[in-house]
Parts: structure tokens; C-alpha cells; sequence
């Protein structure tokens, strides 16, 4: 990403589908709740667990989509999903602990399980299920110290969706590990597509209601990523621990962006769904380029924005431009260079043999970047003795690159 802005900035045409962020501003409901609450100058510390008014609304949002009973003393409110993220594992990891992370994973996980003080143990799935953890997977990862699984659906960076039916099987294993919670990260839970529907463990029943987190907010589903807003929901006995971290860490949440948070559920709960019709049609004129491209596998996604595109092809070729290519880093320092299209390599998201493109981007853009990555495939040939941009110095060119985590 650095070096895209860098050769921005440089005045080429790069194409930047690297991001994860929606490309349309915030509902006007959300924006106008935000002025107003600057123009009321209410801009004092809110509580530290959120504005009771926002609690309110997230409560029977969850409630009513998940069809569980919760009430505002079951919700945290955070800084992000991130922040909320952060403050459940951090709340109930002791050193020694095991953090199952299915891979491919969203970039910060093994982070956040290293500062919480476990240790991350990655799961890693495979195309043939869909790139979804498995009850088999799962019983063969977990251990008598296994204390969180962390479950995202739909899945950065691949777009899988759980159904309900997965969930039940990958239930039944951890009932058999009474230690076991679950952190369900649900940030991309409004944006599905064909019909798909979402579930999430929480709503399995009274037990898995008690042993797990789930995770949303704002950012993705409302497009609101800089006004900061996520939360939590879960029982009192995880809430409290989480509550009392945040109250040391960062205070309560930015009371403008919580503002704007209660008028999106309140006035603007068609917002979310609007956006997803704009992403599915840019997923389905880009897919149809990536698709006809015989050297690209391209993963048509059942929720969020990214296209997880296999390269498998492309491993051990040359590139136009006469590049050697070992890994998914270099291939996509490769594109960048040559096709001047900035794309996430595999390998960030613990899968290598991968790149991942984000369709959050304007129509026309999607589609040049994806005729872009195409053609650079298509001009990809058999390595003969060539020399350059192997996996290693793609990886100490990009050792200083800044990693924001999207
Ligand atoms: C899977 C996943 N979880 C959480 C987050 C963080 O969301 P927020 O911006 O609300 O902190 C992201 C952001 O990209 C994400 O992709």
C-alpha cells in the first residue's frame, strides 16, 4: 500500500484495489446526527461503555437479528470492531493459551493473540471446503489449552459464509472443550449476496450464548471506518472484564461517531442494503473478467468485498516485465510495478498462492483493474533462468512497508 501511494504520488495511473474499506460516504441521516451533536457541543467523555441510546438500538438490532434476548448491559461499544476485538481476548487469555485462528485470516488476529499474551494456532482451510473450518480441522486443532476460537464470517479475505448447519457441527466439537469460547468477528455481516443468509454462534442456544463474543459495528456495513464504531455483544460475565479494560485503555468511544452509529440503525437501517446491491453488481461485471482469465482462480465471494483470486499459475513464472516470481508478495509486487495494480498478497492472510482484490471501489475502476490483473496473467511465461523479484526481496523491499491491519 505504501508503495502504490508512493507511485501515486509519483504521478503514475495505479489502480488501488489493496484497501478494505466501502469507497461511499456514510447515510445522510448518519452524517446530519453527527453534525447536529457537534453543533449541540455535547462533546464531554459519553460513558465508558457506550451512549445508553446506541446500546439501546444495537440491543434490539442483535436481538432482533439474531433472535436472542439481550439487552443494553450485554453491549459494549468501542472504538471500532477492532478495539472490541482487542479487549475480548485480552479479558480472558492467560499466558499459555491457544488462540485457534482459521487461515486465511484478517491480518491482525495473530497480533491481537500475541498481545493478549496466547499463542496464536492457525487452522489453515483449503479451497476444497470452501476455505471454511471443518469439524475435522477443528477437533484436530484443538487442545486442552485451547481457550478462543476465532471465527469471522463472512470471511477477510475470501468472502465464505458460515450457514447455520456449520456453525451446529463446529458447535458440537467445543462443546467437548468446556474451555473453549468463541470470538465471532460478524464485521461483514450485511453484506451478502445472492439470498445467502448469516448466522452466528451466539444464537445457537444458552451455551454457546454464554461462551462467545460476537464482534460488528459501523465500519464495513455503514461505511463509517474513520468515525470509529464497533461493539460487542455477549454475556455479562465477559462484557464486564471487557468494559473495565476500555475504561483504562481509551475511555468510552467518540461521542460523534456513536451519534452518528444511533442514526444509522434508527433512521437509516436501509443503508446497508443499498450498499450491497452496489457491491454485487461490481462483483458480478469484475467477476466475469477474473473468471474468463484461465491463469487466475478466482473465489466469487457469498459476503464482504474482496475477490480471492488463485495464482497457483503464476508461482514460479516470469512476469511480463521479465520478473522471477516465487510467492504471492511478489506476484503482487510484480503487478504493482508492471500493471500498476495494487492488490493484497496471500501470505498477509496466512495463505500463500493468493492475492486478494477488493471490488469496494467505483464501477469503472473494478472492472480496469480486474481487466488489468487479467492481461498482466495472461502475459505471465514459463521462468527460463530469469532473475528478480523473488519472494525474498519482494519481502525486504516491503520490510519497512507500514501494515494498517484492513
Ligand atoms: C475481519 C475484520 N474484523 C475487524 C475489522 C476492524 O473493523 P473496525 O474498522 O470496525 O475496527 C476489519 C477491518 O478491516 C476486518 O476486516
Amino acid at each position: 500500500m505504501e508503495r502504490a501511494r508512493a507511485l501515486k504520488a509519483a504521478g503514475y495511473d495505479v489502480i488501488d484495489l489493496a484497501g478494505g474499506e466501502p469507497d461511499m460516504p456514510p447515510a445522510a441521516a448518519s452524517r446530519n446526527a453527527a453534525i447536529n451533536r457537534l453543533q449541540r457541543g455535547e462533546l464531554g467523555y459519553g460513558p465508558v461503555t457506550g451512549l445508553l441510546e446506541l446500546r439501546n438500538q444495537i440491543a434490539r438490532h442483535v436481538s432482533e437479528r439474531h433472535g436472542i434476548k439481550v439487552d443494553a448491559t450485554n453491549i459494549l461499544v468501542g472504538n471500532g470492531a477492532k478495539q472490541v476485538i482487542f479487549e475480548a481476548l485480552f479479558a480472558a487469555t492467560s499466558p499459555e493459551d491457544e488462540i485457534i485462528i482459521p487461515a486465511p485470516y484478517w491480518v491482525s488476529y495473530p497480533a491481537m493473540a500475541a498481545l493478549a499474551g496466547g499463542s496464536a494456532k492457525i487452522a489453515s482451510t483449503t479451497a476444497e471446503t470452501g476455505f471454511k473450518l471443518t469439524p475435522t480441522l477443528l477437533r484436530e486443532t484443538l487442545t486442552p489449552r485451547s481457550r478462543w476460537l476465532v471465527l469471522n464470517s463472512p470471511v477477510n479475505p475470501t468472502g465464505a459464509v458460515y450457514t447455520r448447519s456449520e456453525l451446529e457441527a463446529l458447535a458440537r466439537v467445543i462443546s467437548d472443550h468446556p474451555r473453549c469460547l468463541v470470538l465471532s468477528d460478524d464485521i461483514y455481516e450485511d453484506i451478502l449476496y445472492d439470498g445467502v443468509n448469516h448466522a452466528t454462534m451466539a444464537s445457537l442456544g444458552d451455551e454457546f450464548f454464554e461462551r462467545s463474543v460476537t464482534c460488528s459495528g459501523f465500519s464495513k456495513g455503514h461505511a463509517m471506518t474513520g468515525l470509529r464504531v464497533g461493539y460487542a455483544s455477549g454475556p455479562r460475565w465477559l462484557i464486564e472484564p471487557m468494559t473495565r479494560i476500555q475504561s483504562h485503555m481509551t475511555s468510552g468511544g467518540c461521542v460523534v461517531g456513536q451519534a452518528a452509529a444511533a442514526a444509522a440503525l434508527l433512521d437509516a437501517p436501509e443503508f446497508p442494503s443499498e450498499c450491497r446491491d452496489t457491491y454485487a453488481r461490481r462483483r458480478e461485471a469484475g467477476g466475469r473478467i477474473l473468471v474468463g482469465c484461465k491463469k487466475l482462480a478466482v473465489t466469487i465471494p457469498d459476503g464482504a468485498f474482496y475477490f480471492w483470486i488463485g495464482i497457483s499459475p503464476l508461482l514460479g513464472s516470469m512476469s511480463p516485465g521479465g520478473q522471477l516470481m516465487t510467492c504471492s508478495t511478489a506476484v503482487s509486487g510484480a503487478a504493482l510495478s508492471e500493471a500498476m495494480i495494487a492488490l493484497m498478497p496471500g501470505s498477509a492472510f496466512g495463505t500463500d498462492g493468493y492475492l486478494r482484490m477488493s471490488f469496494a471501489a467505483a464501477d469503472d475502476v473494478v472492472e480496469a483493474g480486474c481487466r488489468r490483473l487479467a492481461q498482466f496473467a495472461d502475459g505471465c511465461r514459463r521462468a527460463t533462468g530469469a532473475t528478480g523479484f523473488t519472494c525474498e526481496s519482494a519481502s525486504s523491499s516491503s520490510r519497512n512497508d507500514r501494515r494498517e491491519g484492513y
